[in-house]
């Protein structure tokens, strides 16, 4: 999908809110420059977001499942990777390929049963992975059993589990989404809008009321203003937790409160794909209610030693992404999701106009905010998910030849898991997975695609089946057909071949989290932004535990060769001898010590273009 996300920035946070500065003050970088040994795993980690649909099949039906990624846990430890978050495999029509759930508590059928979870749980343990589940908490399926009861009657069991309101008297039958209710015509009690298009009341005759659905019509939101609902949320957290899994990624966690004035919402202006005016979520999203709920859930999750909780919230800010976190009586999520460097446009247009995200300012500006404005609270850096274009296509243009895109991709993974931040990474980011755009509506998969053709083209794009090999199906099924097509480019694109290619992004990945591992800089360092003035090169220094080395990252995001002069001393108040290149996108070695072994002082460096470069400090 092209636009989500700058559509959920506006719609899930308040836009209101004022920018927050750039500079940090000297005890905020002081404070951010001292390292630390806290152990606690999630701290420290790589998050790897599994799309089961799309990951591996393991019985030949072209949609991937548990049993397919068990067998995949030896790649994913080799990778690196100390959790898996897995979208969606619970029991779903899967109109929204599982973020539309009938089951809380099962899985589905297309992608195995409990035991073959139970046994995934267990490898994965074996394996030192932890899983994290999706929990989809705004909205069920219509399909589940609490929404079919609530929709049979006004007084049946769940009949106040979902938003139902009576509608707006009108005089006008031929009024959109006009409906004959038990005393005259009515329409929708406002202008909300569904953030998947048209509007967010639908009509349901058994009831001559609408429900609210801030997505699909297919997923009504519940109401937590009801206690029973938090309640059999909360138990079907604790099935899953009781059955060993490390914690939950937060689908759309945002938007499970409404105003209950259910007064108009101010209109962008705009409409969407299938020509509905388009409402600026203020009243359905990031209400206070949300922060108490968090409060209460992580008090259940907090009961079980070791589990955390991620968000998906997309901020406008730093300081509104600070306000996830809680506070230290009251916490509420570990990782909220820091999507500004990863999708953020804020920062266009500063030093590199062909590519208005890649550049320092863009990416000195929110690393440095997210180590110095959190409050000391670890940052979870995205680049991908499953509703954005890839960012591999984000991140470059398509001018750049295929060696500079690779070099791109090398810089946000260099990212990822050099600075101090845990790190999520989406399958097949690894190797360099782009986004495949389906080229006609016939083709579409993901319903929004389908209606809002050719404006809005949904999500399969960056979907695709992982690329395991260049053989058939790229080894992902042996069904000729897949549920989305495998992208053309695997024959080169594949985890086998890049295997085996030494300056591949997938052996780049490896070394960055084997090194990430290892160094006592990367894992538990101080970080130091340098040289800030610098429009074309990014650099930044981890400091060292006492008894290990800093590292020094320089990261060229300019398609010319770059020379920094790095005088750490003064930038930094590190004394350096000579800097001892741990690796580099181009023999970069030669620039800091003829032969590694015999590393030679210098401060100033040549990178080439879109060259990055990760020093030891000695
Ligand atoms: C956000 C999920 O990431 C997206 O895929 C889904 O369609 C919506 N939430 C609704 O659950």
């Amino acid at each position: 999908m092209r636009n989500l996300t700058l559509i959920l920035a506006a719609a899930l946070t308040l836009p209101a809110l004022a920018q927050t500065p750039t500079t940090p003050t000297p005890a905020q970088t002081a404070a951010a420059a001292v390292p630390s040994a806290d152990t606690t795993w999630w701290k420290h980690a790589v998050v790897y977001e599994i799309y089961p649909r799309s990951f591996k099949d393991s019985n030949g039906d072209g949609i991937g499942d548990l049993n397919g990624i068990t067998s995949r846990l030896d790649y994913l430890q080799h990778l690196g990777v100390d959790a898996i978050w897995i979208a969606p495999m619970y029991p779903s029509p899967q109109v929204d390929f599982g973020y539309d759930i009938s089951n809380y508590e099962a899985i589905d059928p297309q992608y195995g049963t409990l035991a073959d979870f139970d046994r995934l749980l267990k490898s994965a343990e074996q394996h030192h992975i932890r899983i994290l589940l999706d929990m989809v908490m705004n909205h069920t399926s219509d399909k589940h059993p609490w929404f079919i009861d609530s929709a049979s009657s006004r007084t049946n069991p769940h009949a106040n589990w979902y938003i139902w309101n009576d509608g707006k008297p009108t005089s006008d039958p031929r009024a959109p989404n006009a409906h004959k209710g038990p005393h005259g015509w009515v329409v929708p009690p406002n202008n909300w809008s569904s953030l998947f298009q048209g509007s967010a009341w639908e009509w349901v005759e058994s009831r001559r009321q609408f429900y609210y659905h801030f997505f699909y019509k297919q997923q009504p939101d519940l109401n937590y203003r009801n206690p029973a609902v938090e309640k059999a949320m909360f138990d079907a957290v604790r099935f899953w937790l009781d059955r060993g899994v490390s914690g939950f990624r937060l689908d759309a966690i945002a938007t499970i409160y409404e105003d209950p004035s259910l007064k108009d919402e101010p209109l962008t202006g705009h409409l969407d794909a299938s020509g509905f005016p388009e409402s600026n979520h203020t009243l359905t999203s990031d209400l206070p209610e949300v922060h108490d709920f968090l409060q209460r859930l992580h008090n259940v999750v907090a009961k079980y030693p070791d589990r955390m909780l991620i968000g998906e919230i997309y901020t406008p800010n730093t300081t509104t992404l600070r306000s996830w976190y809680g506070t230290a009586d009251k916490p509420e999520l570990e990782l909220p999701m820091d999507t500004l460097l990863g999708f953020h446009k804020e920062g266009a247009g500063i030093t590199n106009a062909a590519n208005p995200t890649l550049t320092a300012a863009h990416f000195r500006k929110y690393i440095t905010e997210a180590e110095t404005e959190l409050d000391g609270h670890t940052p979870l850096f995205v680049f991908d998910n499953h509703d954005n274009e890839r960012s591999w296509d984000r991140f470059t243009t398509p001018n750049e030849t295929f060696e500079q895109k690779e070099n791109i991709a090398k810089i946000i993974a260099t990212v990822l898991y050099t600075t101090h931040a845990a790190s999520l990474t989406y399958y097949g980011a690894e190797i360099g997975m782009t986004t495949h755009t389906p080229t006609r509506k016939e083709d579409v998969q993901d319903p929004i695609g389908i209606t809002g053709w050719p404006k809005e083209k949904g999500r399969d794009g960056e979907r695709t089946p992982m690329q395991w090999t260049p053989g058939p199906q790229a080894g992902f099924s042996t069904n000729l057909h897949t549920w989305l097509p495998i992208g053309d480019d695997y024959k080169t694109i594949n985890t086998q071949t890049e295997s085996t290619d030494p300056h591949s992004l997938l052996r780049w990945t490896e070394n960055l989290t084997t090194l990430r591992r290892s160094n006592p800089a990367l894992h538990d360092g101080g970080i130091i932004m340098l040289d800030n003035t610098n429009a074309s090169v990014l650099s930044y220094i981890r400091t060292a535990p006492k008894g290990a080395r800093p590292v020094l990252i320089s990261l060229n995001m300019t398609a010319q060769p770059q020379t920094i002069h790095l005088d750490l001393a003064a930038m930094a108040g590190i004394a350096v001898h000579s800097l001892k290149s741990l690796f580099g996108t181009e023999d970069l070695s030669t620039f800091a010590c003829k032969d590694c072994t015999q590393p030679a002082f210098t401060t100033d460096l040549t990178l080439p273009p879109y060259a990055s470069f990760i020093a030891e400090v000695q």
